[in-house]
């Protein structure tokens, strides 16, 4: 009989797609996630949004300031290295995207369909207008990172991953052959399967939450708004197919986060807000996932390979090491203002550890 897997040593993963805030938060997520990841990819969905390359490099250097006066080790500091987007909004310029790929530090584009989610105001209105930005995009090799939902008032919150891959999708895809794509935070069949069904400059980036969980565990015996984020969690099918591509082996699959902080307050309110915090324990969320399928084999090549090889980055070299020993999620961390911040799956205890 093999033995349970008690320690497992991966390459130092990198997270395709965080929310790090900005300003007094900066305390709190830069340190979280620069233990865990080395690269970070930073959505620009700030107030006001990181819309041409020197609002990422001005942006790009608070988090560095950040950095240097956290409380993490020397080593940790030295391989953090968070990589910048553009929010992409209906008068981006071809001369935006120019100067982004030449800047060294812009590593994707953000299209935010207008109104699909949290800061997403400025966010593009009519996508497929947006034909010359696209073609710069794929010229300069910047690729298109998508939260893949239509916002039409009048389409079902649950179906507004699938109409993005039927009504938009699909278009883009065709009309702009070569530019790079990421379907972000994929949460339904649909999406995998549709993601499974293209070439290799189509990928996709999953959560720990939309593996873990689905919607029942989100509304029933109570409603849970640290469970709430965009897009919604879905049917436990969906949560298993996602669950199922992620431990295939596919390099078309990726870690990303989307670790998206609000603070207690803001999330435990009449009208919440839609995001969940999983950047302190992603790594001990993916672990508990993969190895509650007995895939933990293919943990590495998800959260340290595939997503360098798709941005066409080297692979990381420093290594991180796993444990199975069990550890409680904090119920809360500090956060900005007195604020807290309530972690996914707070006070629950994951079999799986980062060993010190
Ligand atoms: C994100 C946020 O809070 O910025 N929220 C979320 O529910 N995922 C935005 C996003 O990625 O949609
Ligand atoms: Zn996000």
């Amino acid at each position: 009989m093999t033995q349970p897997i008690k320690e497992l040593t991966l390459l130092q993963p990198d997270d395709w797609h965080i929310h790090l805030r900005d300003d007094a938060a900066l305390a709190t997520t830069v340190p979280h996630a620069a233990t865990s990841f080395n690269r970070v990819i930073c959505m620009p969905n700030l107030v006001p949004p990181v819309k041409n390359a020197d609002d990422a490099r001005a942006y790009r250097e608070r988090i560095m300031q950040q950095l240097a006066t956290s409380d993490i080790s020397a080593a940790r500091k030295a391989t953090f290295d968070p990589r910048m987007t553009l929010y992409m909004t209906d008068h981006t310029s071809v001369q935006d995207i120019e100067i982004a790929a030449k800047s060294g530090i812009v590593q994707a584009v953000k299209l935010y369909p207008a109104g699909a989610t949290t800061n997403s105001a400025d966010g593009v209105t009519d996508i497929l207008a947006c034909a010359d930005v696209f073609a710069a995009m794929e010229k300069y090799n910047l690729p298109l990172l998508l939260h893949g939902e239509v916002t039409h008032a009048h389409v079902d919150i649950f179906d507004r991953e699938k109409r993005f891959l039927d009504e938009v999708l699909g278009k883009i895809i065709a009309s702009f052959p070569t530019l790079k794509i990421v379907l972000e935070h994929i949460t339904t069949s649909d999406a995998a399967d549709f993601v499974l069904a293209q070439g290799n400059r189509i990928g996709a980036t999953i959560t720990p939450q939309h593996m873990m969980l689905n919607r029942n565990d989100m509304l029933l015996g109570g409603i849970k708004p640290h469970m709430y984020c965009l897009p919604i969690l879905k049917r436990a099918t969906h949560q298993q197919a996602l669950l199922a591509v992620a431990t295939s082996g596919s390099p078309k699959f990726f870690l990303g986060t989307d670790s998206a902080p609000h603070a207690t307050d803001k999330k435990e309110a009449a009208c919440g807000c839609a995001g969940c915090y999983s950047s302190a324990t992603a790594l001990p969320l993916y672990a508990t996932a993969f190895d509650s399928v007995g895939k933990l084999d293919k943990l590495e090549g998800f959260t340290s390979r595939f997503g360098a090889e798709f941005y066409g980055l080297p692979v990381n070299t420093n290594t991180v090491t796993l444990i199975n020993t069990p550890m409680q999620i904090p119920t809360h961390y500090p956060y900005f203002n007195g604020s807290t911040l309530t972690p996914l799956m707070a006070g629950e205890t994951l079999p799986w550890s980062i060993k010190d």
